[in-house]
């Protein structure tokens, strides 16, 4: 990690009630903190001079103990400034600058003999702050029960928002005002486990956009050791309270000191676009826990995994046994279904895929016993992660791929028995590193064991952390489905590189599925905390295909779902669709070969949450560059200007995108590819069908290719 600057200066040192102020780096925010007369600790912040959090108060109520909520008074505070540039192991960019103003403020509450601190930090984009606890003599070990941070709002502003929920975040979002939050009224997400505690509760990140333009997004940075914070509206008065996912005892958080909380974030911008931009949730997080990062490695896959997904295709199990026990059920006894997915011989299929095509991976789902029964019986002993069923060849598949430079990705789905999990997790790395896998999908369908717990509760955030450095210590790389949304955590842990934590792609294949909107939506929330395992690269957009009469289909055109490789930013990327599906539209296909994982740089040319997105990369290590734009059910023209592109250079760009009749619901599968000559004059206008898009690769044309392309 290189160091371009590094300051650290102690401003100031102040003893004094009174409202103390600062400003980001930029001085576009304004933050002021102040005690009220009873001492309870208030901030607001503003932006460009309006408003954005009026005075807010902050504190804690504990179990058994006196709150942390008034009767405060400053001891001191401390005012700093930091400017650093650091290298991520992956991402959107390959330096990212941290940079911002501080405020650390030391609060006494006399009547106890108690001091808290509040740390503030100002970015250029936003606003951080967490609460630290000291070792002291009257602060040692203690219970939260309510986490009372406020945001107090200017008004009823648009949001995009899903329920509140202890356990899942597999929702699509509803966008309405504040006041019309109903959150009863959102249907279940369809996996059987769904946390639903209140009609006012929603999770963050949370968006809003206000009559002024500006878009504000509520979350929090380096979730460690606490359980995950959602929010409860005040729909006449539009504050926000944070609301903490309870434990299996209805306590929140159980703290040693010292300790400290997560940061609580507020950015915003009066762009769009620029929200996309933000690095401060990965700036709020630790840097880089992993020495020699070498393992490391972005990568696209395929998997043994759509076939079990779309219908009348593949299964996970490998028998029809609906009660078995794993130790004393003798997998040979029973008779395997024709339609069991992980047979050696379909796996080797995909091995020739990837191999064929570039593509370095293949996850296999439904390889290990267990599948009979995985799910819906809150069953503790459901799998063990290491004995194959009879028709998956473990040695054979594993010199198989081997010899054709490909990997096989391990699948430990503990069907949320994470009690069983942590016991046969040595043993389940034991047998990967035997068998030559070095990355790892985990999941955890279903209601959480140890019972009572919940996805999103302290003691699951840190299994998903105890999970990550494991796999870090045996250089394995993670993607969680199903675990606590990301917050900027695979900065400090490289290797946990992909999660899912929201609806992805897959209930196309087997719900109402995702509105077109949905992919305009995420990335100003799910992904603000981190790369999301969307399962992009459907092909093959309608159910009827598989079975005739199903009405489940892909809500977007199949140009969308190449510009979803650009526009849903993963270093762990997958070609989710049947290889049969690829091989008829090969032409198509070569996007998904030539798109990169890693970048140098990004632009985020146009975006609007709910409607349209239009970015730019720049591939790593050279000088290509990939556009992907994306709209909603909504036709529209995206206007691309390639002024990014280095200047006196033609470039051949091969554009991806819808026919002229494409429709994401009538017509979702035809697409037209053209070749033509931009450079960075060119502004082009690309027409994207209703729920549609376009993908372009872009690579530096030669006297020779240039011959007989067109000029735009
Ligand atoms: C849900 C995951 O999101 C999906 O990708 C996986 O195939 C199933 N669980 C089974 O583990
Ligand atoms: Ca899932």
């Amino acid at each position: 990690m290189k160091k371009i600057t590094l300051f650290l200066i102690v401003l100031a040192v102040s003893l004094s009630n009174k409202a103390e102020t600062f400003m980001s780096p930029d001085k576009n925010f304004k933050m002021e903190f102040l005690m009220n007369a009873t001492g309870e600790p208030v901030y607001s912040l503003t932006y460009k001079e309006k408003t954005v959090i009026q005075p807010s108060k902050l504190g804690l109520v504990l179990k058994n103990a006196p709150a942390l909520l008034s009767g405060f008074s400053i001891l001191k505070t401390e005012s700093s400034t930091f400017d650093q540039t650091w290298k991520p192991v992956w991402g959107e960019v390959s330096d990212i600058r941290n940079n911002y103003n501080e405020l650390l403020v030391v609060l006494e509450q006399k009547a106890e003999q108690r001091t808290i601190k509040i740390r503030f930090r100002l970015f250029n984009d936003g606003l951080g702050f967490r609460y630290e606890f000291d070792k002291q003599p009257n602060l040692n070990y203690f219970q939260i029960t309510d986490e009372c941070t406020q945001f107090a709002l200017t008004g009823d502003h648009k949001t995009f928002w899903i329920p509140g929920d202890y356990d899942t975040n597999e929702y699509f979002y509803t966008i309405s005002k504040l006041s019309e939050v109903d959150a009863s009224k959102v249907n279940g997400n369809g996996i059987g486990t769904h946390g639903f505690f209140a009609k006012n509760g929603v999770q963050t990140p949370l968006l809003m956009k206000t009559t002024e333009g500006l878009y504000i997004s509520i979350f929090e940075a380096a979730l460690v050791d606490y359980p995950a914070m959602q929010l409860l509206i005040d729909q006449k008065n539009f504050i926000l309270t944070s609301a903490l996912v309870p434990d299996a005892v209805g306590t929140k958080a159980y703290m040693q000191t010292p300790q400290h909380t997560p940061w609580r974030t507020i950015i915003v911008s009066d762009k769009a676009a620029d929200l996309l931009a933000s690095k401060t949730i990965l700036n709020l997080n630790e840097p880089s826990k992993i020495a020699d990062p070498g393992f490391i490695h972005p990568q696209k896959f395929i998997g043994i995994w759509w076939g079990m997904h779309v219908p009348n295709h593949w299964s996970w199990n490998y028998a029809d046994a609906p009660n078995i026990r794993l130790k004393d059920t003798d997998w040979n006894a029973l008779t395997p279904l024709p339609q069991h997915g992980a047979k050696t011989e379909n796996v080797k299929r995909y091995i020739d895929f990837a191999a064929a095509n570039g593509i370095s991976s293949v996850l296999v789902e439904g390889w290990n016993v267990g599948w009979e029964d995985w799910a819906g019986n809150w069953k503790e002993e459901v799998f063990d992660f290491v004995t194959p069923y009879p028709d998956f060849d473990v040695k054979a598949i594993h010199e198989y791929a081997a010899s054709k430079g490909v990997k096989i990705i391990m699948h430990h789905e503990t069907s949320a028995s994470v009690t069983n999990y942590e016991r046969h997790i040595d043993k389940a790395i034991e047998f990967m590193k035997t068998n030559g896998y070095d990355a790892v999908k985990t999941g955890y369908v279903g209601w959480i064991i140890p019972r009572g717990e919940h996805h999103d509760g302290q003691w699951m955030v840190n299994h998903y952390i105890r999970v990550a450095e494991k796999m870090a210590e045996n250089r394995i790389m993670l993607d969680a489905h199903e675990p606590v949304r990301p917050t900027g955590l695979s900065r400090t842990y490289p290797n946990w590189m992909a999660c899912e934590a929201a609806r992805g792609n897959e209930y196309n294949a087997w719900s109402v599925g995702n509105p077109p909107e949905h992919e305009t939506i995420l990335p100003f929330t799910r992904l603000m905390g981190g790369p999301m395992d969307y399962t992009p690269g459907i092909f093959e957009i309608k159910m009827s295909h598989y079975q005739p009469g199903n009405k489940c289909q892909v809500h977007t055109t199949l140009a969308k779902q190449l510009a979803l490789y650009i526009t849903m930013y993963s270093p762990l990327q997958m070609a989710a669709d049947l290889p049969e599906n690829y091989e008829k539209h090969m032409d198509a296909f070569q996007f998904i070969k030539d798109v990169a994982v890693d970048w140098d740089d990004t632009k985020y040319l146009e975006a609007e949450p709910g409607d349209y997105i239009t970015m730019a990369r720049k591939a790593k290590g050279t000088s290509d560059w990939f556009v992907g734009a994306i709209t909603d059910e909504n036709a529209r023209t995206a206007i691309i200007p390639f002024k990014f592109l280095d200047d006196k250079q033609w470039y051949i760009a091969t554009i991806y995108g819808d026919a002229a009749n494409a429709d994401w619901k009538e017509n979702p599968m035809a697409y037209q590819i053209q070749k033509v000559l931009v450079s960075s004059k060119t502004v082009l206008k690309q027409k994207l069908a209703p729920g549609g898009g376009a993908a372009i690769s872009l690579k530096k044309a030669g006297k020779e290719e240039m011959k007989g392309l067109k000029k735009i």
